[in-house]
């Protein structure tokens, strides 16, 4: 039935039927959460893999928080499938939640967006009132440039047959405290009354409040600018640990220190910034921006300070193994954790991947040992995947790269064994020194002077 003077009523009854569209890591606990919430839910991803496993009870992704909370068969309030045909027509609210890549070239890759968007307006009925919510992330823009054509070409009117909103997700994979139970909201829609419907809708998904902030652009910009200032604010603290050390001072030490002021924000220089958003969203914004003929210079130079990073650790690895009168050419580097991110499976955009390709072209073998990283996704070509501690080869150098506990908690005496002169570089600065020190390591830091 869509939007209509009834949805409130609706809502307040739990008598809505929400799709979402792409269940990975944001789609999936969205479903799982409006569910929990009460409602009828519809989900499709494109993916055999994520519908099979779903139809058989099982989890697709590597989440364990919801390993428990899938359906373990197919009701009335619970249905998925790879076909929006399917369901859609079930669907009084619909959340899109699909990947925005970047290409190869860097530019926003909005063919998901698209395919997903036409799937969508194919199946709505006319005068159904179907909202349809873009919850990926994208530049302000992209919800009316890429779904009004689509849905025109569908015979939809926005507005009478479909309304159009847009909701970012904010939610912090494998963090519980920041899921998307958990996190504020914004919704942004042309037509306040459904705006305001939306943000009842979302409110009870989430603890965190929500709020409508009127147009879709505010929503859609709001998202990309919260990304944008984490990758300016982490560039800073990157390329000051560049900085320091060639001044002969600790970079960390400087920033505890002026960390002392009640205004100083304090980001922790590393590796690189890895994962689906931060190193990915700030492309969307740029590319925007250029397009518009509008000054983009601070954003762009933020981007190439983390991008850098990873290649100057390994410009690092051959300082550090020449003072060992090491060669890093023919040397066997063992990378700790490869996840983007400590805690977590997710290696998208993990800044291990570029320092394993530098390694690799300055003639080291590179072996990772990471018992968290979905194997699935692991490139095999650049790297050694080692699960257990036990299996790790003789090595010249560590590099911690992912603050996993399982890493930080390794059995440091063992490990050194393996090493005629155990070195190891903290590239996360999370590593007792001391204690390395007192079973011999030697041990080097990110932004100290090497
Ligand atoms: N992962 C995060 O932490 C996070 C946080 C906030 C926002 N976001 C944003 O949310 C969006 C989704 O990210 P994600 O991490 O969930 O991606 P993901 O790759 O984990 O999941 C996307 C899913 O969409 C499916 N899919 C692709 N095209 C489809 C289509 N046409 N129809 C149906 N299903 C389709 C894929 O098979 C996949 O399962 C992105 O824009 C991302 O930037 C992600």
């Amino acid at each position: 039935m869509g939007w209509d003077n009834t949805f409130s009523k609706r809502l307040a009854a739990r008598d809505l039927t929400v799709g979402v569209i792409g269940l990975g890591y944001v789609g999936l606990p969205t479903a799982l959460g409006f569910l929990d919430a009460g409602f009828s839910v519809r989900g499709v991803d494109v993916t055999q893999r994520v519908i099979s496993a779903l139809e058989a009870g099982q989890n697709p992704g590597d989440d364990p928080q919801h390993d428990d909370i899938i359906p373990s068969s197919q009701s009335d309030s619970w249905k998925v499938s790879t076909n929006s045909a399917d369901l859609v027509p079930d669907c009084d609210v619909i959340l899109v939640t699909v990947p925005t890549p970047v290409t190869e070239e860097r530019l926003p890759d909005l063919k998901y967006v698209a395919s997903a968007g036409a799937a969508v307006f194919d199946a709505v009925a006319k005068n159904s009132g179907t909202i349809v919510v873009l919850e990926s992330t994208v530049y302000p823009g992209v919800t009316r440039e890429i779904w009004s054509p689509l849905l025109e070409a569908a015979g939809l009117v926005e507005g009478e047959d479909v309304h159009l909103a847009y909701c970012p997700e904010r939610f912090v994979p494998g963090d519980e405290e920041h899921g998307v139970r958990q996190v504020a909201r914004v919704v942004g829609a042309p037509n306040k009354e459904v705006g305001e419907g939306l943000r009842d809708l979302y409110d009870t998904l989430t603890t965190g409040g929500v709020t409508y902030v009127g147009a879709l652009e505010v929503a859609e910009a709001a998202k990309v600018v919260e990304n944008v200032q984490r990758d300016l604010n982490i560039a800073l603290v990157n390329e000051l640990a560049r900085i320091f050390p060639v001044l002969g001072i600790d970079v960390e030490e400087v920033l505890d220190a002026a960390a002392t002021k009640w205004n100083f924000h304090r980001y922790r220089p590393g590796v690189g910034v890895g994962g689906h958003c931060i190193p990915v969203d700030p492309y969307y914004l740029i590319e925007k921006a250029r397009a518009a003929g509008a000054p983009v210079e601070l954003i762009t130079s933020a981007r190439a300070v983390n991008r850098a990073m990873p290649e100057n650790v390994a410009k690092d690895m051959a300082t550090i193994l020449n003072g060992h009168e090491l060669s890093i050419s023919d040397s066997n580097i063992l990378l700790l954790g490869w996840s983007y991110k400590a805690g977590i499976g997710d290696p998208r955009e993990t800044p291990a991947e570029p320092l394993a390709v530098a390694l690799g072209a300055m003639g080291a073998t590179v072996q990772t040992f990471d018992p968290l990283v979905d194997d699935r996704l692991f490139p095999t070509d650049l790297a050694t995947l080692v699960r257990a501690e036990d299996d790790i080869s003789p090595f010249d150098i560590a590099i911690l790269v992912t603050a996993h506990d399982e890493v930080i908690g390794m059995d440091w005496a063992k490990l050194s064994e393996k090493s005629n002169q155990p070195i190891i570089y903290d590239g996360r600065r999370v590593l007792n020194v001391e204690m390395l020190e007192s079973l011999g390591w030697c041990v080097y830091l990110l932004g100290a002077p090497l």
